[in-house]
């Protein structure tokens, strides 16, 4: 692969502030468990690195949701690809994305959990893309709000390619 890649934030930067969203979650949840939803397959190593940083006990369950085909732009359809294995009923839910841009994604996602009772629902972010919005999201949590780049590595993909990267890099 040559494509034109450009490190936007390294991985020192997106650990050290990984750890301040640990503390913050850990301040706001006084008892667990919280049930951490992580959302395939983005999230999968931002899930990795917040649950380790988060000392309130924590229960990890995933979901699959699909908005993107196979480009840079949303398809603006969004399809459950896996549901949850277990009741959520009663627990806290913190949702655990890796970017939040048109926000359709989790808006869907957030409609699908209140329906199954949660104690409480809030949702945690590594990056957000503000400018894109066109469904409204409430984020409890962001690691960053970053402008309109393409952006690979550390869990996001372009057509499955780069999720492996430590860092954060703009997709030229
Ligand atoms: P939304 O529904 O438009 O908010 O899209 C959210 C999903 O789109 C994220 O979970 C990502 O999988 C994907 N996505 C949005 N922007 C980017 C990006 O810059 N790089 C990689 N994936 C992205
Ligand atoms: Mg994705």
């Amino acid at each position: 692969m040559v494509d034109n890649l450009r490190v936007f934030l390294t991985s020192e930067q997106i650990q050290r502030r990984i750890q301040e969203m640990g503390a913050q979650i850990d301040a706001d949840y006084p008892e667990g468990p919280i049930y951490l939803i992580a959302i395939l397959k983005g999230a999968f190593i931002f899930l990795a690195d917040l649950s380790r940083a988060i000392k309130t006990p924590s229960r990890i369950e995933f979901m699959g949701i699909s908005s993107y085909g196979k480009g840079k732009t949303s398809s603006g359809e969004v399809k459950l690809t896996k549901d949850l294995d277990v009741s959520i009923e009663g627990h806290h839910v913190l949702i655990v994305e890796d970017i939040v841009d048109s926000g359709v994604t989790l808006n869907y996602l957030m409609s699908v959990i209140k329906q199954r009772k949660p104690k409480s629902v809030k949702v945690a972010t590594l990056l957000d893309k503000p400018d894109r919005r066109l469904r409204q999201v409430d984020v409890a949590y962001t690691g960053f709000q970053i402008p309109d780049e393409f952006v690979v590595g550390y869990g996001l993909d372009y057509a499955e390619d780069y999720r492996c990267l430590k860092d954060i890099c703009i997709l030229a």
